[in-house]
């Protein structure tokens, strides 16, 4: 009788193999998500294109189209928990089953903090930290029903450190990096695990809106970079496909970060 091999013949081959598996991108029209659902789509996943912009959806669908791929488009408000819950229900009418789950949702807003409006603040909170909340309550507990299951949540180095006229966006990722941990933790033992991705400034249709490029709030990360540089959104789908796939198994509860090294400064 022969002992099990340690690593068994083509064990490594599978490990990154995501083909045939379905996913749920929220804000998937746009800027991260949409590069982290063309990059799953390129990868032979079933991807849903959840967002509220119907037009950004649709163009994000249509690219992966072209390319070959499958993919459907969801109208989303994640602000809303009962439009959450009934996209995951769908989803798992349509599809059987939901394997990956990216909240990508989010916004910023830029102001003093002795000035920052409290509609503004309660805005961002509410995509940003509630959004990304209900959609791992909704989709989580589909993926807690299949004992297995994937959720990677948009974090960013705004989860760790401080940067100026941002402090609801700071309060927004500070919360989803306690969130990743406690959910987890809770979820862990019952097959489903939840990571995040910590982007640093990224080129993005976001970051142009909120004058990201040129704001106080830019120039301030910028001028504390190693590479004066901004991340491109395809430059975080490899650390999307390891987190949804059985490469990470023993991955829970972090934020990987994508900062090109920010936090080390
Ligand atoms: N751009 C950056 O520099 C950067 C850095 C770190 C983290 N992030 C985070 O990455 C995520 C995506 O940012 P982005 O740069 O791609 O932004 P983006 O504006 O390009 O895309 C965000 C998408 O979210 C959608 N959205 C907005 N409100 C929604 C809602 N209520 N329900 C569903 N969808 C909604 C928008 O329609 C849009 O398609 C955000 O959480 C952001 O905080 C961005």
């Amino acid at each position: 009788m022969t002992d099990e091999p340690t690593v068994p013949q083509g064990y490594a081959t599978t490990l990154f193999d995501l083909a045939g598996r379905v996913a749920v991108v929220t804000g998937g029209g746009s800027g991260l998500g949409a590069a982290i659902a063309i990059g799953y789509a390129q990868l032979g996943v079933t991807v849903v294109v959840a967002d509220v912009n119907a037009a950004g959806a649709e163009a994000t669908r249509a690219t992966i189209a072209e390319q070959g791929g499958q993919a459907t488009v969801a109208m989303l408000d994640v602000t809303s928990r009962d439009q959450c819950f009934a996209l995951a229900d769908a989803v798992k009418r349509d599809h059987g089953r939901v394997d990956i789950l990216v909240n990508s949702a989010g916004s910023a807003f830029r102001s003093p903090a002795e000035d920052f409006p409290e509609d503004k603040f309660n805005f961002i909170l509410d995509l940003n930290l509630k959004g990304t909340y209900f959609c791992c309550q909704a989709f989580g507990g589909v993926m807690l029903g299949q004992r297995k299951g994937s959720i990677i949540n948009i974090a960013s180095i705004g989860s760790f450190v401080g940067y100026p006229w941002a402090s609801a966006y700071l309060a927004s990722k500070g919360g989803v990096l306690q969130v990743t941990k406690g959910l987890a933790l809770e979820w862990r033992d019952r097959g489903v695990r939840v990571n995040g991705i910590g982007p640093t400034l990224m080129e993005s249709p976001l970051t142009k809106a909120a004058g990201s490029t040129t704001s106080i709030t830019a120039d301030f990360i910028k001028a504390r970079m190693l590479r004066p540089r901004l991340g491109l959104p395809k430059e975080l789908i490899g650390t999307a496909v390891f987190l949804a796939s059985d490469a990470s198994e023993l991955v829970t509860g972090h934020i990987v970060m994508c900062d090109d090294g920010y936090l080390t400064a």
